[in-house]
């Protein structure tokens, strides 16, 4: 059987990566130094990375080969501040010239400037629960967008606060490691509010005041899972509101709306306002909440689906759930009417058998969105290449490029080619 659509022409499709996951070589970040400590993988260290930051004119080539419009990237605190006061000429030069490579090409970057890494310095002062921490992250935001801002107008202040402070501080999987610290993760959660709130308004000051052109967009990456109750029973469905609530809404309201809600705090900071130009969201699956607590959740354990079959699972057991794109996306829109980016979308997938129809379902489900009229404008596929999944090292393959991490040559996987086809032609189809 065969299915197709059409995406709009000005709807734009591209990839996402990070820093800390592919650049590979810097010694100044908390993920090196979380990785000598034994944390990441199987004894793997973000120092691999898949060599990007010395193979970045090979790697924009291909990106433009696959047909990208736009991509999503971050830059490397700790490259750009390796120590406290200290700021590199070289790494200002390597990211400019990457953008430069980028806009040649075509190809629009948006920059986060906060994606789950910081240099090692500000970790060892305490990382979002030292006292300067917003003081210290706008200097860099400063820094950063007074030497970029000419080559950049779109930037994502902070990638999925949720998932940063839960993974630093309640499961303990990311730095500083901590467990079931509650209080901190409502700490860290209004710092990054604040963090994002002033990067918002200062963000635009600068490339206002400089003239720099193009349009400033401004927004954040949040990451927006499916939550819902495995049973009936009333404490299944607390736990999940609860969990929910501390996880998604919180969040919302404060990067949006500049708003801080109870239990981490009250009315609004920075003023009422609107703090994003675009909403990007962060997707990949569902939960279930199921009754019992342990320090390490918020306030239910969440699991896959007992019924779930492999075929709708990914390599790390995830469920695939493409439907629950919809569900988030109406989430937001129905709430603010404001541009939605799909920020991230993709899947670990060593064998590369589920990727393509993945990629079909959740574009399917974009395409129904246009239709009702929500304005999603972006899809961000991630990721462009395989790289380092936090804790989880090397393992899962989430590239459209497959990376040899012994030659570190690059190989297009069929999906990858698939998708440079629909990103050329906005036609989407899949023949099962
Ligand atoms: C979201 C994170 O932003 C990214 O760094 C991570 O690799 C993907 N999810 C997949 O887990």
């Amino acid at each position: 059987m065969s299915k197709s659509f059409e995406l709009p022409k000005d709807f734009l499709l591209g990839s996402a990566t990070a820093a800390t996951q592919i650049e590979g070589g810097d010694t100044n970040n908390n993920w090196y130094h979380w990785s000598l400590a034994g944390k990441v993988g199987k004894g793997e260290s973000s120092f691999t990375g898949a060599d990007h930051y010395a193979r970045y004119v090979e790697d924009v080539n291909l990106l433009s080969k696959l047909n990208q419009e736009c991509y999503r990237m971050s830059i490397e605190w700790s490259r750009i501040q390796p120590a406290e006061g200290e700021w590199s000429k070289d790494a200002v030069e390597h990211y400019r010239d990457e953008f430069r490579l980028l806009l040649e090409v075509g190809i629009k970057p948006l920059v986060t400037l906060h994606h789950f890494s910081c240099p090692e310095w500000f970790q060892k002062k305490g990382g979002w629960l030292g006292k300067d921490a917003v003081k210290e992250f706008l200097d860099f935001v400063e820094f950063a967008v007074k030497q970029f801002g000419d080559l950049v107008s779109e930037w994502c202040t902070i990638n999925e606060p949720n998932v940063f402070a839960n993974d630093s501080y309640v499961d303990g999987k990311y730095p500083p490691g901590s467990y079931g610290d509650i209080p901190a993760y409502l700490k860290v959660t209004r710092r990054l509010i604040l963090a994002h709130l002033k990067s918002y308004k200062l963000i635009h000051k600068i490339r206002t005041e400089s003239n720099f052109i193009g349009p400033t967009k401004v927004g954040f990456a949040h990451h927006l899972a499916i939550f819902s109750p495995l049973t009936s029973h009333p404490l299944a469905r607390l736990g999940c509101f609860l969990s929910d609530y501390l996880f998604h809404e919180i969040q919302t309201k404060g990067f949006v709306e500049g708003k801080l809600s109870f239990p981490i705090g009250f009315g609004y900071p920075e003023g009422k306002g609107v703090f994003c130009d675009f909403i990007g969201i962060n997707y990949y699956s569902r939960h279930l909440f199921k009754v019992s607590y342990n320090p390490g959740n918020l306030f239910a354990v969440p699991m896959v689906d007992p019924q779930c079959p492999d075929s709708r699972k990914n390599d790390l057991g995830w469920e695939i759930y493409p439907e629950g794109l919809s569900f988030v996306c109406h989430r937001i829109w129905d709430q603010y009417k404001l541009p939605i980016y799909i920020t991230e979308n993709g899947i670990p997938d060593e064998k590369d058998e589920k990727r393509e129809k993945y990629i079909f379902d959740h574009l399917a489900e974009i395409r129904r969105l246009l239709d009702e009229g929500v304005s999603v404008q972006r899809y961000y596929y991630w990721s462009f290449l395989d790289n380092l999944e936090w804790n989880d090292g090397y393992g899962p393959k989430f590239g459209l490029v497959e990376v040899d991490y012994n030659s570190m040559k690059r190989r297009i996987r069929k999906s990858g080619l698939r998708y440079a086809e629909i990103c050329k032609t906005k036609k989407v189809s899949f023949h099962s």
